[in-house]
């Protein structure tokens, strides 16, 4: 009989995936095991599954002698070194459609919680006082939303937005025209154009070399006074120390956050401010974003240890 292949699982994934990946493969659940314990055992599988905390990076690979395959249960691949991948002859797969709608509606939930206070109304409330002076929120309704990066989420962000009757404007200067048309949004030449006419900036790229700090102080002093910012895509993308001195000087007046700069983040100074709610990289977890991401996941693994053709590479 053959043997059967082994993939290691260092993040948490779905039932569902597990069970797909058990029906082929013999797999090791370990969510949440030590880098260093990974890095000891890793030439012992042919595959490997992970979500957005397990840096795949050249050391890693450099190690993984029997490697064939790297999931990414989710969408962004920022914490995996595809080019060192590619020259130790790994492929990379993702789930890139999988959590889409998750992570637009937790954008939307940031984007309403934080116009509305309703996370520090909540916290002042439980702690034992009934007042709504300081609580006081903004309309959505015929205000502008700046969405920078009109990809899967960021339409899909403007899309529910609509609903809203706000006026959607948006910056990505790598997508054709008709899209901004398509999705009904106002298309900006510049970042700066768009920080102008936003009442709230939402971005929405992904996080490489040219989007860490895409928003930062440059960009923060053209923008309306009262600004709200979200980030839901990476932490970074906006500037954290740039929101700080943004809510410092009253600039900025609301912002939600569901990615951080350095995560896990346990006590990131953000934390202190009431006018900043937050969630720990929630947006891709719900039941249905998370069936959909571990069987998908799966499906790829196992089609790429077939040597089948693996459609999200
Ligand atoms: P996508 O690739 O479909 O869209 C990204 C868009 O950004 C593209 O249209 C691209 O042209 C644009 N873009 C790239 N560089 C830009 C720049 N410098 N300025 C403006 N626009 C630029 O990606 P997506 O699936 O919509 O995902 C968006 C982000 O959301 C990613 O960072 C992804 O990792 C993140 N994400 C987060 C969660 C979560 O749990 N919070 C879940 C899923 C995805
Ligand atoms: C993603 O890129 O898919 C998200 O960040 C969600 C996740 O990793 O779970």
């Amino acid at each position: 009989m053959m043997e059967r292949k082994r993939v290691i699982v260092s993040e948490r994934i779905a039932e569902e995936g597990l069970q797909l990946l058990r029906s082929e493969l013999d797999v090791d659940y370990r969510d949440g095991i030590s880098r260093s314990e990974l890095l000891d055992i890793i030439d012992q599988y042919d595959a490997l599954i992970v979500r957005s905390v397990t840096q795949v990076n050249e050391e890693l690979v450099k190690k993984a002698t029997r490697l064939k395959v790297v999931g990414r249960a989710g969408n962004g691949i920022d914490n995996i070194d595809v080019d060192a991948c590619t020259r130790y002859g790994i492929i990379v797969a993702n789930t890139p459609d999988s959590n889409t709608i998750s992570a637009a509606e937790q954008t939307i939930s940031l984007l309403l919680s934080s116009v509305r206070n309703t996370a520090w109304a909540n916290d002042v409330l439980k702690a034992g006082t009934w007042d709504r002076k300081p609580f006081r929120g903004t309309e959505l309704y015929g205000k502008t939303v700046g969405i920078v990066g009109l990809g899967r989420i960021g339409s899909m962000v403007a899309t529910r937005l609509k609903a809203f009757n706000m006026n959607v404007i948006a910056y990505d200067p790598y997508i054709a025209d008709e899209r901004f048309e398509r999705f009904g949004a106002e298309k900006k030449n510049t970042l700066e154009e768009l920080a102008q006419e936003a009442d709230i900036i939402t971005v929405h790229t992904p996080r490489n070399e040219e989007t860490m700090h895409l928003i930062n102080e440059d960009i923060l002093a053209v923008a309306k006074n009262g600004v709200g910012l979200v980030n839901c895509a990476r932490g970074g993308i906006i500037k954290e120390s740039a929101i700080i001195e943004g809510l410092e000087s009253g600039k900025i007046s609301s912002v939600g956050l569901d990615v951080f700069e350095k995560e896990p983040a346990t006590g990131n100074p953000l934390f202190n401010y009431s006018r900043v709610v937050c969630t720990p990289h929630l947006g891709a977890d719900t039941y249905e974003a998370q069936k959909r991401v571990g069987e998908n996941i799966a499906e790829q693994v196992i089609l790429a240890l077939k040597g089948g053709i693996v459609p999200n590479v």
